[in-house]
């Protein structure tokens, strides 16, 4: 599949491309060895591709080479462009390209070309321009040889390929001409080049990002006067920021996330020409420096997933074209009010997620009209969310669980006029309030997610919740809601995650939940991304948009009763489904086996009884499954998918059977030492932590973690 970097091909309408065949054929020039050489190259160069996209249509023979698609003369006819991006060409790169004597440009980007990078193409003596990226090219990159003449390369991009093996060094040497190197997205391991800007002095982009280099950075960066773009993110770099970096005052864009730094910052007040300062990732410490406010041109500020600590400067709001501020995961401390906001008009997406400010939340954030996200989640502060954040008319995701906010009818008051409000994270806020019912309760009309959990919440879920129609997660757990599940959770069209667990809800399981039309069909809501990455569960686990959430069904830990419904068996798209900890009784219904896309299944601790179901040894995705503390009777059904889980799945049902928990059929009484309590508690221990990956909370997960990991 043709990655979405690469734009698609365009080609001549047909007719046309006629035309200009017949044209051709009739003004075919006279020919001369010289450019009977540049023609059979080319034709060399059309052998090589096992999938040429058409291409053999236009380069005929018999027709003049100068015409054909893709490629340009110069006026003394020797081919001087040869492009032909995203074309579908497979096969290899033919070496006799490296007879086009007069060859300056070269791209051949976006196809699906294999083997190695040709060394006639790098050590040409015409090419100025080489774009080989987004390929399936691989091996290493040879040495020229140091006594190499100097080569005229101004860019290269070998990105987004396959390619292995130490960077050479040598090879950049002879490249004295060298502007931009791309060659990000391999597999290149060994030390970033160090002399590149002692032999190119105009060196202008390095992109050497998505890699696995290793050791420093070199300190002869610093001789790289023009160098405007330094990514090296995604590599093993580790060590310090040099002294030397920090001279290379023509850098705008320094971006080297998810390595393994370390050091301060304050050198980074040097690089006053900074456009965006991305440094996530990596193991810094010390503080934001107050003269911060000297980079004047800085519009993005990565820090996240460091060790920085301290208070934000107030300097900050001197750095009047910041758009994003992205400093979770770190140990800032302090009042985000010695920042005025207000300073800050461009701001369009700030995260604080998982650090220790204190006080209340800034003013004047409310007058960055322009935001989109706000995170404050996973901090010390609190207050209440003020009227004037109606005046944030682009905001569409805002986190502020765990706040110690209040009065909930009142938050939902304010943020349900947002329209533009798509994902909102309230929860571990309004201890033991009560969830506002009907009427007072307006607007929310484009929100996606919702998250009100652990508020230890009183009531029923309330009817204004109906009106939320483009709904496709709802995260309701750990409060204290009761009453019935409503009918209208069916007409909720779009909704695919729904997590009610850990409340009290009772009565027989609602059929309005196996009309869920999401569950009920393969269908996807249509694809949004969020504008922060949500972390459930786990720091580990980052979702970049609610399509990529399972399908997710959670009633477990309430007091619901009766049987399982057997129309339990129309939510096919299901893939996890927990009813664990109520008090449902009857046998497991045959029709769950037709949820051929379960991965998770948790029935545990109810009052099932009865035998299992042969036809769930059919759910072959299944990898989690839990029955223990029923009543269920039998043999375990063997030969299936049942025989890769563990006895430990089936504790705690004295009357099953079968080889799986070495309680052979047909022995008289079930062995008592089998639901060994200890061993039963560590692997209950080791299922919530799986469980928790799908429903964001495991059994045994408590508000603690939940807050400190979700959004
Ligand atoms: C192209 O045509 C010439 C004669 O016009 C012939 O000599 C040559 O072998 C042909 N090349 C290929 C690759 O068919
Ligand atoms: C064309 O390239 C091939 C492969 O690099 C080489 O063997 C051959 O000598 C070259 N032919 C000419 C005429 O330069
Ligand atoms: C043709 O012209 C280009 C530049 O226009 C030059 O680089 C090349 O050497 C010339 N080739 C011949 C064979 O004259
Ligand atoms: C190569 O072609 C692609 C697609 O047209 C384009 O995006 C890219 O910028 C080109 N490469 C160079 C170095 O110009
Ligand atoms: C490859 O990198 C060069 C230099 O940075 C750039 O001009 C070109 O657009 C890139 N090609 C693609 C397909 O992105
Ligand atoms: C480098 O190439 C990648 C594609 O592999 C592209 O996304 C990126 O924009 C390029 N960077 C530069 C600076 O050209
Ligand atoms: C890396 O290359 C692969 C394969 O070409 C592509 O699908 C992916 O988008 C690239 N990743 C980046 C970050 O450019
Ligand atoms: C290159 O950098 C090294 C180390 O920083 C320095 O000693 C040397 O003077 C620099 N050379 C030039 C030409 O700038
Ligand atoms: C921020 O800007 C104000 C006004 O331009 C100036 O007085 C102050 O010194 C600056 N602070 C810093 C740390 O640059
Ligand atoms: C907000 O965004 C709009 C549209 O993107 C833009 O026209 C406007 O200038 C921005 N306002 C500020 C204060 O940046
Ligand atoms: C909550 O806010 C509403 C206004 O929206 C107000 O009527 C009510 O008295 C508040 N409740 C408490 C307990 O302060
Ligand atoms: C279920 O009901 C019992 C009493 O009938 C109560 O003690 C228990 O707390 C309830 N459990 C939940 C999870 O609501």
């Amino acid at each position: 599949m043709r990655s979405h970097h690469c734009p698609n091909s365009s080609r001549f309408p047909l007719p046309f491309l006629g035309l200009a065949l017949v044209l051709l054929i009739s003004l075919a020039p006279p020919t001369s060895s010289c450019t009977e050489q540049e023609k059979s190259s080319l034709l060399q160069l059309l052998a090589g591709f096992s999938q040429d996209g058409g291409l053999g249509a236009s380069w005929r023979n018999d027709t003049d080479f100068c015409t054909w698609e893709g490629i340009t003369c110069s006026p003394n006819r020797t081919v001087s462009d040869v492009l032909l991006a995203s074309r579908g060409l497979e096969g290899s790169i033919s070496q006799f390209i490296g007879n086009l004597t007069g060859l300056l440009r070269i791209n051949l980007s976006c196809n699906s070309l294999s083997g190695g990078l040709p060394l006639e193409l790098v050590s040409s003596s015409s090419i100025l321009v080489l774009d080989v990226s987004f390929n399936r090219l691989t091996g290493a990159l040879s040495e020229l040889p140091s006594l190499t003449p100097a080569r005229p390369l101004q860019v290269v991009n070998i990105s987004s390929n396959l390619f292995t093996g130490r960077f050479p060094s040598t090879t950049w040497e002879v490249m004295k001409s060298l502007v931009a190197l791309n060659a990000s997205n391999n597999s290149f391991t060994g030390q970033l080049p160090t002399t590149l800007c002692l032999s190119a002095p105009s060196f202008v982009v390095l992109e050497l990002s998505f890699n696995e280099f290793s050791g420093n950075i070199p300190p002869g960066l610093g001789n790289c006067s023009m160098l405007k773009l330094l990514g090296a993110g995604y590599n093993n770099l580790s060590g310090t920021l040099p002294d030397e970096v920090f001279k290379v005052t023509s850098l705008e864009h320094l971006s080297l996330p998810n390595n393994w730094l370390e050091g301060a910052l304050d050198g980074i007040i040097k690089l006053t020409n900074l456009v965006t300062l991305d440094l996530g990732g990596n193991k810094l410490s010390g503080n934001i420096p107050d003269s911060i406010g000297q980079l004047k041109s800085l519009e993005e500020l990565h820090l996240e997933q460091n060790h920085i600590s301290g208070e934000l400067p107030s300097a900050l709001s001197n750095c009047t074209h910041l758009t994003t501020i992205s400093l979770k995961g770190n140990q800032f401390h302090g009042e985000l009010t010695k920042v005025n906001f207000s300073n800050l008009p461009n701001l369009k997406k700030i995260d604080l997620l998982h650090n220790n400010f204190i006080g209340n939340i800034p003013e004047s954030l409310y007058s960055c009209s322009n935001l989109t996200a706000l995170r404050l989640s996973g901090n010390h502060l609190h207050g209440q969310l003020s009227e004037k954040i109606g005046n944030l008319k682009s905001l569409s995701f805002l986190s502020v669980a765990n706040l110690s906010l209040t009065n909930i009818t009142r938050t939902l008051q304010i943020l349900g006029r947002s329209r533009s409000l798509t994902n909102l994270f309230i929860g571990s806020n309004f201890l033991h309030e009560a969830i506002p019912e009907d009427d007072s309760i307006d607007g929310f009309e484009n929100l996606h997610v919702l998250s009100m959990s652990d508020c230890s919440l009183s009531g029923t879920i309330p009817g204004w919740l109906s009106k939320l129609t483009h709904l496709r997660m709802l995260f309701l757990q750990s409060n204290q809601l009761t009453g019935p599940i409503p009918e209208w959770t069916s007409s909720l069209n779009l909704l695919f995650y729904l997590d009610i667990s850990n409340n009290s809800f009772i009565g027989e399981i609602s059929t309005a939940l196996m009309e869920m039309p999401m569950l009920k069909s393969d269908r996807t809501a249509p694809k949004v991304f969020f504008e922060l990455p949500v972390y459930l569960f786990s720091p580990f686990i980052q979702y970049l948009k609610p399509g990529a959430f399972p399908k997710v069904l959670n009633l477990a830990i309430n007091n619901f009763t009766g049987a399982i419904p057997e129309e339990i068996g129309q939510l096919r798209a299901l893939v996890a489904l927990n009813l664990s900890s109520n008090k449902l009784s009857g046998e497991i219904p045959q029709e769950i086996c037709n949820l051929r896309n379960l991965q998770v299944l948790d029935l545990s601790v109810n009052h099932l009884t009865g035998i299992i179901p042969a036809a769930l040894n059919n759910l072959n995705i299944l990898s989690e499954f839990d029955i223990t503390n029923n009543d269920l009777e039998g043999p375990i059904p063997t030969g299936g998918q049942l025989s890769t889980f563990p006895d430990s799945s089936f504790d705690g049902n004295p009357k099953l059977c079968g080889p799986v928990i070495a309680n052979p059929c047909g022995s008289a009484v079930a062995d008592p030492e089998l639901t060994n309590s200890r061993e039963q508690i560590s692997t209950n221990a080791i299922f919530a932590i799986a469980f928790g990956a799908f429903f964001g909370v495991g059994v045994l997960y408590d508000q603690m973690v939940l807050t400190r990991y979700f959004g």
